[in-house]
């Protein structure tokens, strides 16, 4: 089977859409993409309506035509099974494949990703299609790789007509068995809710007031389940047809609506597609943070990065431009975390419709006078020096635990706060790369076995299981740093009484009775016993009572000034750390520092538009250093012994990395990020690109 690692190098390409182009286009297109050094395209993804323009009926010349003149010159296709978008016929000949939204609002056609995942007719047009693919092209020495679909869920992730409702009856029929184990799971005692048949369950439309929040729960349990079973569909007529050719469909990170721990286990090669926001204050968090994730979903196996923008996108209320030099920074740093694959949306820029302004590998301008295009052809031959690095494994010593479940569960509405998981999330992540970790996302029941430390920012949701595994990973010596709310429901979102949190309240020493909601204007601060440091605290303090859990930081105002608010206890050989509030980020990296310091973990205190990652390849280590920075200079001390990556040469120890400046330095020993430093800071806080 093919082997991302092994793809004749780096992979480089785009979304290839050729039937928006006349015939005389394509011939330079691939004449371009030579130029480029593109060895794949992504092909096919939106053609439903070209390939089958009447029901039954297949045109597939102008496809083998492109997939012969793309294998002349060398360029491999990851061909897409084109049912990301089903043509209007369809949509109008069964109205009921139309999604409808929680207001009983049926959607209509003229977007695109108009479907009903649940219907019967468009699931067999969809196998049907598949199969017509695969069959013509099961032989042709282009196809290297299947794109299943198109970002499932993207746009519609839940559909509410009374199809789903059926599918979602039959689903917890089996996951419940009786509708007494229902009506216990779903709390139906309150609020006269008890189900006596199963035909009386609806998903959670549009109520009077808060649906029941289990219901709402298993719903988006069952409506990432419903479109994985779409994608199964298209994904075992591959298998079975083309059992050499890799499967994959493209996620798009931090998505809410699809479990991708869950997705992930069924694809053969994870891709994603990547739109950070280059008018954003830090893009490489936001980048980084689903990069990471994408390499966690497999256990560290790399991972293609199917989309990003070469400049700018047509979706936001202000599109900025990725400026000179920041485009190749990205796609070093998709590298750095894990990617063998550096492709884009899409090669050539549309000249009509909805993303006419989105941009491309060849823009509007036309490839001569372009600056993207320059970029994109130097991008593509400096890809062929880096060829290693697909052999390169990112090892982490720290994991933060992330479940969409806890996401959904932690989301549902009536709580004690509207509270918002990513923005926890990301103040963690952005902390821990501040100290220089490579950071993995690890699935609550997954093996904790490899870490040393363990980041909760927040696990509202913590299944028995996953709190015998937390309790495990202390037990045997790991350290786990808990954030607040954590360890509150079990899977059904049942409150362990008893005192929060009572599954992880042995390993942390304490028990919280008490959450303290500040409203926008309050606030209060925590000290640090040791340091004396003082930190502002937002949006939520707690009332602690401590069973064996040592005081690092207490709370100075209010009703709780002196009590806990920071803590570690000794739980068997390990340590757990309990973080009572929601705390700026500078006190999020202190407070790290500390444990990671504690946990014996080497770290280095990094200005935040330093990106740095810490490889292993094969008996040498590669440091991978970014600059995200478009106009200051950073000036850093290196560990002893560096080479430069591409030649081989020794470098200075000292050395300056240019405004978006990018090096790669090899260690011939494993090095320590302790023995990294920045020495020029022109400012950390410095307004980022
Ligand atoms: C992606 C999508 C592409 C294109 C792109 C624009 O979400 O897969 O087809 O729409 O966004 O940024």
């Amino acid at each position: 089977m093919f082997d991302i690692n092994n793809f004749d190098g780096i992979i480089y390409g785009a979304d290839y859409n050729p039937e928006q182009w006349p015939r005389e286009i394509w011939r330079e297109d691939v004449r371009l993409m030579n130029e480029a050094g593109v060895n794949l395209v992504s092909l096919g993804i939106f053609s439903w309506a070209h390939l089958e323009p009447q029901p039954g009926t297949y045109i597939f010349d102008w496809l083998d035509e492109v997939m012969d003149l793309l294998h002349e010159h060398g360029i491999g296709v990851n061909l897409a099974t084109a049912t990301a978008s089903p043509p209007p016929w369809l949509s109008l000949k069964y109205p009921d494949s139309k999604p409808v939204t929680a207001d009983g609002v049926r959607l209509e056609v003229g977007g695109r990703q108009l479907y009903c995942p649940s219907h019967k007719a468009f699931r067999t047009h969809v196998r049907e299609l598949t199969e017509q693919l695969a069959r013509r092209y099961q032989d042709h020495p282009a196809l290297k790789l299947w794109h299943v679909n198109n970002e499932y869920g993207c746009h519609v992730d839940q559909c509410f007509c009374s199809l789903c409702a059926e599918e979602f009856r039959s689903w917890l029929r089996d996951k419940y068995g009786t509708l007494d184990t229902l009506n216990f799971a779903w709390g139906t005692a309150f609020w006269s809710q008890r189900y006596g048949d199963w035909a009386e369950i609806q998903p959670p439309r549009r109520a009077p007031t808060y649906a029941n929040p289990t219901q709402q729960l298993d719903w988006r349990r069952f409506s990432s389940d419903n479109l994985l079973t779409l994608y199964r569909l298209e994904a075992d007529v591959l298998r079975n047809m083309t059992p050499h050719i890799p499967v994959t469909t493209n996620f798009l990170g931090f998505l809410p609506g699809l479990d991708y721990f869950k997705w992930a286990q069924e694809e053969d090669v994870v891709s994603l597609d990547a739109y950070p926001d280059p008018g954003g204050s830090r893009p490489h968090f936001e980048a980084g943070m689903s990069y990471d994730m994408m390499r966690s979903l497999r256990g560290g196996q790399r991972w293609i990065l199917m989309e990003q923008a070469t400049s700018a996108v047509n979706w936001r209320e202000r599109n900025s431009l990725k400026r000179p030099g920041l485009m190749r920074l990205l796609n070093h740093q998709a590298l750095a975390h894990g990617a063998s694959g550096l492709m884009f949306f899409q090669w050539r820029a549309s000249r009509a419709g909805a993303e006419k302004y989105h941009s491309g590998m060849v823009q509007h301008v036309g490839p001569e006078r372009s600056r993207v295009w320059q970029e994109v052809k130097a991008l593509g031959q400096e890809l062929k020096t880096l060829a290693e690095l697909t052999q390169a494994r990112l090892p982490a010593r720290v994991a933060i635990m992330f479940d969409w479940n806890n996401w959904w569960a932690l989301e549902i509405d009536s709580k004690p706060a509207a509270l918002k998981l990513m923005p926890l999330v990301q103040k963690w992540y952005a902390a821990l790369k501040q100290l220089g970790q490579n950071v993995d996302f690890v699935h609550p029941e997954g093996d904790l076995s490899a870490y040393d430390v363990v980041a909760l920012p927040n696990q509202y949701l913590l299944s028995h299981p996953a709190a015998q595994n937390v309790r495990r990973f202390v037990a045997s010596g790991g350290t786990l740093v808990s954030g607040f709310f954590s360890g509150i429901v079990d899977e059904h979102e049942h409150v362990q009484l008893g005192g929060y949190p009572a599954l992880l309240g042995d390993v942390l020493g304490l028990w919280v009775e008490e959450w303290v909601v500040l409203q926008p204007h309050e606030k209060n601060q925590i000290q640090l016993l040791n340091s004396g440091t003082t930190y502002d605290v937002f949006n939520w303090a707690e009332v602690i009572h401590l069973t064996g859990a040592e005081m690092l930081a207490t709370f100075q105002q209010d009703f709780i000034a002196g009590q806990p608010a920071v803590t570690s206890h000794h739980f068997g050989a390990g340590k757990a750390y309990y973080l009572a509030g929601d705390f700026p980020e500078e006190a999020v990296i202190d407070l790290l520092a500390q444990v990671l310091l504690h946990a014996d973990v080497p770290m280095c205190r990094l200005p935040e538009r330093l990106n740095v990652t810490l490889s292993e390849l094969g008996e040498t280590c590669v440091l991978h250093l970014l600059n995200v920075h478009p106009t200051q200079p950073l000036q850093i001390r290196l560990p002893d012994g560096g080479l430069c990556f591409e030649n081989g040469t020794y470098l200075p120890q000292v050395m300056t990395l240019a405004p978006y400046g990018i090096a790669l330095v090899r260690y011939h020993r494993s090095v320590r990020m302790d023995e990294l430093q920045v020495q020029d800071e022109v400012s950390a806080h410095a307004p980022s690109p």
